[in-house]
């Protein structure tokens, strides 16, 4: 009966996800970014839309398509579009999902022409980005609010951290040093952990079935909440 569960609570109901990195700017040709593919946030818009949600997907520069009625997508490139656009739908949401894997430092100046090299080394001075995550944890109202944290040491403990840090309703762990798991993978292995810090082993799985998992959770969660 559980796995109808999903099914009836995501019906109508706003879900707000972000997916893919983010490219921060350092001159006309050139960018930082990381190795995240978008795929796990993509899985997840694709299956809360085919369970009757009204999806809004903010996805970074990725290759993936979508094609949905109940989806509907926003492109951006930078940190800061994230977060511009993530504020600009969160006040309507009934869960927001950041699988996106945000840069943390963008360049501190973005340089108008083609930098030209110089004799010796480069050093290039970089300032922290806003962690949209934890703005959205300060604003939260009525959203279940989940957050995503891609580790390689001490996963459960440093996911724990980052689950109270940002006044998350739930934090899905992914250790990204493992076989199998994590960026430009069709499959994943995932930890989903709530605020009462109950750890579920999602096992390795096509993205698709781990997007299922997660959501099928998060219904669970939500539904207990308002009991
Ligand atoms: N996140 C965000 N804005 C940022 C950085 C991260 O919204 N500027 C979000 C990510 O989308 C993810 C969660 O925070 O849902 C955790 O990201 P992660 O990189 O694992 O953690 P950080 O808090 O950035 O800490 P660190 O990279 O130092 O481990
Ligand atoms: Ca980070």
């Amino acid at each position: 009966e559980s796995h109808l569960l999903e099914e009836q609570i995501l019906k109508g109901k706003n879900v707000l996800i972000s997916a893919g990195p983010t490219r921060e700017i350092i001159d006309p040709v050139r960018f930082l970014s990381n190795r995240s593919s978008g795929k796990m946030g993509f899985a997840l818009a694709e299956v809360a839309a085919h369970f009757g949600a009204n999806v809004t997907l903010i996805a970074g520069p990725v290759h993936e398509h979508i094609q949905h009625p109940n989806i509907h997508r926003i492109d951006v490139v930078s940190a800061e579009d994230m977060y511009h656009a993530m504020h600009k739908y969160y006040p309507t949401q009934d869960i927001v999902i950041k699988a996106a894997a945000v840069a943390d430092y963008r360049p501190k100046v973005v340089h108008k022409q083609k930098m030209k090299k110089q004799e010796g080394e480069l050093v290039l001075e970089m300032v922290r980005t806003q962690d949209i995550l934890q703005s959205l944890g300060e604003k939260k109202q009525q959203q279940f609010l989940v957050g995503f944290a891609a580790e390689t040491t001490n996963v459960i403990e440093n996911g724990l951290k980052k689950l109270k840090a940002k006044n998350l309703d739930a934090i899905v762990v992914n250790d990204v040093s493992e076989q199998g798991a994590g960026f430009a993978s069709d499959t994943n292995k995932v930890t989903y952990i709530n605020r009462d810090e109950h750890l579920e082993k999602i096992p390795l799985a096509s993205k698709r079935e781990i997007a299922k998992e997660i959501l099928r959770r998060i219904s669970r969660d939500l539904e207990d909440e308002f009991k």
